[in-house]
């Protein structure tokens, strides 16, 4: 495949900067049409962000899978789309070419008609990282159901909050999960959440753990038995569902500073567009690149940069179902030897975990394949920068820091590999079609170089969520409301004096752990299920491997010294129990009472302060109902 619209040289990167402000549609309308599609759009864009309303490509008729799989068939169908890396490195990898995920895909569709999925039908999706959890979300993209993929690591609990939410009546898993050196009983995890949802018709069950399992007659298939009958109807093709460009591709579920998760709500056309455009650029990926995105499927950086964007483009992407540690810390070195790896996109917090046991698991390992190294999920500081750039890199291969979120649907801020200078714990500038501004809390727009301020987006992007499902006056209020006319990313950011920007952390009540984003009222609606539990205020605060750590307060009718340590594990089990084990508090302190204003409102800003150990700038109590509590709560600090 070619790339008429890959950026060559740093004068390119600016013609096209300035080309995509000055004329967007002309602009966007140029990189799509090196897509496939049934039917031109009738509109590039129509767009106001006020209630909001952004349409791209509307009138064009495509399917994403037709880009991702068909369109490749005849000159990259013998070339692996995906490589798959067991959990055991002595278990068999698997590659499949492209010819083979698409009579997979095709196969699995046909299995999923059967079972009486239809275009706009929910399905979720709760699966290890295997290769079925690839195809299970292509087949759903093609005949046209709109995917949600729900994280492996999430409760039953938080399986049944996004089932209900999104009305999804078909749900495929596998009968467990390996991490490392655990196996995590997906299914049964599952069945707990079905307990609260009846209206689940249809569970589909991969087997990959042979964990024991309950098939309840009528709702629960095997996969396999599924492909089987599938294979007597003679494989029958399985032509892909035309789709609006506007249609609905995918639901994923993301914390925001309020309450439950939102159903992040993506479309077919932009979303594809924007993905393939930025792998392209940011990576700056070249016919038979090794791709390898060590996130999960289950979170937007593995849709667009694991399946999407890469198999869009034609490139081999690997999926790994392990985690970097085990059986031992060279893990992600050993697979980029095996497997001679040209790009790789990981997060701060496992580079940082990594650099704790030292270079012994690097120094065996040739990795000189690599030419590109990515960061993705949260601020990277230097220090591992550098670590990144001089042990892993060697020094030659470009690290792109790329700043982006859930409800962008791609890469929006980082240098181009190679091509834009990288600066350390940088994302640097904006790609194409991305206007960023930073503005004061009321608003108004800072210019200028060396100035901080709140990142906001003035223009949309192919990529752009268009509502959170089922609530649209949330995703107004949520990002277009704060500041009119603007979209509001919830991340503080400083611009230096050659424009460049660095994303310094959420500004709202959002905490970045190990790149997972986690809302503080999510976490304190937990705790205060447990029983005992009066009340609660959580905060973030730094924490040398995962970027922030999460301290709770909490209020606790009945809290005896000797018991304080069991009550603490309780508590912690309750948030694992209701949230996922991402959320578990790292440090929980008891205290009498919360600083609160007299209107009632809970000073976190205190507690944040206390929590980070910077006692001594705690500032102005006075407005505090009882400013006696600070002191209290400074010397019971843990
Ligand atoms: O605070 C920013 C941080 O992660 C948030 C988005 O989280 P999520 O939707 O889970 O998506 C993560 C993967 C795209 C942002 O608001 N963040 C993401 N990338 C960076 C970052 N912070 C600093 N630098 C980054 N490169």
């Amino acid at each position: 495949m070619s790339f008429p619209y890959q950026i060559k040289t740093k004068e390119q990167y600016i013609a096209a900067w300035e080309k995509s402000v000055a004329d967007p549609e002309g602009f966007w309308a140029d990189v799509a049409s090196s897509f496939l599609w049934r039917k031109r759009w009738d509109n590039v864009l129509q767009w106001n962000f006020t209630e909001p309303n952004v349409k791209w490509f509307s009138g064009g008729k495509l399917n994403i899978t037709e880009n991702c799989l068909d369109r490749h068939l005849g000159s990259l169908g013998s070339k692996p789309a995906l490589i798959w890396e067991p959990n055991d490195p002595e278990e068999h990898h698997r590659l499949i070419t492209y010819s083979d995920l698409h009579h997979k895909v095709v196969q699995f569709a046909n299995v999923l008609k059967n079972n009486g999925v239809k275009k706009g039908d929910r399905v979720c999706i709760y699966m290890g990282m295997v290769p079925e959890l690839a195809i299970a979300v292509l087949a759903t993209a093609r005949i046209g159901a709109i995917h949600s993929v729900i994280f492996g690591g999430f409760s039953a609990q938080s399986i049944a909050d996004r089932l209900q939410d999104a009305q999804a009546n078909f749900v495929i898993t596998c009968d467990g999960a390996y991490r490392g050196n655990k196996e995590i009983p997906l299914k049964s995890v599952i069945d707990d959440a079905l307990v609260q949802c009846r209206f689940v018709t249809k569970v589909i069950v991969l087997t990959r753990t042979h964990t024991p399992v309950s098939m309840i007659k009528g709702r629960d298939v095997w996969w396999e038995d599924e492909i089987k009958k599938v294979e007597t109807m003679g494989n029958p093709d399985c032509p892909a569902e035309e789709m609006d460009a506007e249609d609905p591709l995918f639901i994923l579920y993301t914390s925001g500073s309020t309450g439950k998760p939102k159903g992040v709500v993506h479309t077919c056309g932009g979303y594809m567009v924007y993905t393939t455009y930025s792998f392209v650029n940011v990576f700056q990926y070249n016919p038979g690149d090794i791709h390898f995105c060590t996130a999960d499927i289950g979170w937007i950086t593995g849709h667009s940069y694991i399946l999407y964007g890469p198999l869009s483009a034609g490139a081999t992407s690997l999926i790994f179902e392990g985690v970097p540690t085990w059986p031992d810390a060279g893990r992600f070195w050993d697979i980029v030897d095996k497997y001679k790896v040209n790009i790789l996109y990981t997060a701060p917090t496992a580079i940082r975990s990594l650099m704790g046991y030292g270079l012994g698991p690097v120094k065996d390992h040739d990795l000189s394949s690599l030419k590109v190294l990515g960061s993705v999920g949260e601020p990277i500081n230097e220090e591992a920068w550098h670590w990144y750039d001089e042990n892993i890199g060697k020094g030659r291969c470009p690290i792109v820091d790329t700043w982006w979120q859930t409800e962008n649907g791609g890469i929006l801020i980082s240098n181009l590999a190679g091509v834009t200078p990288a600066k350390p714990s940088y994302a640097t500038l904006p790609l194409p079609g991305v206007q960023p501004v930073l503005v004061d809390e009321q608003g108004n727009e800072i210019t200028g170089k060396d100035v901080s301020g709140n990142l906001c987006i003035k223009f949309p992007w192919p990529s752009i969520l268009r509502t959170t499902y089922g609530d649209h006056e949330r995703c107004r209020t949520n990002y277009f409301a704060t500041y009119p006319g603007l979209y509001f990313t919830g991340d503080g950011c400083y611009r230096d004096a050659d424009g460049n920007y660095r994303i310094t952390g959420r500004v709202d009540d959002v905490l970045n752990v190990s790149g997972h984003r986690i809302g503080t009222a999510e976490v304190e609606n937990a705790i205060n299920m447990h029983t005992g539990v009066v009340e609660s205020a959580v905060v973030g605060y730094p924490h040398d491997i995962k970027g922030q750590g999460i301290y709770a307060y909490i209020v606790y009718d009945s809290t005896h010294q000797e018991e304080q340590n069991l009550t603490r594990q309780d508590i912690a089990q309750t948030v694992t129990r209701i949230i996922g084990a991402i959320a578990r508090p790292d440090k929980i302190q008891f205290v009498n009472s919360l600083p609160k204003t007299r209107s009632g409102k809970i000073m976190r800003r205190i507690l944040r302060k206390i929590a980070e150990g910077e006692t001594d700038s705690i500032g102005d109590t006075s407005t505090l109902l009882d400013p006696s509590v600070v002191e209290e709560i400074k010397n019971g600090k843990i």
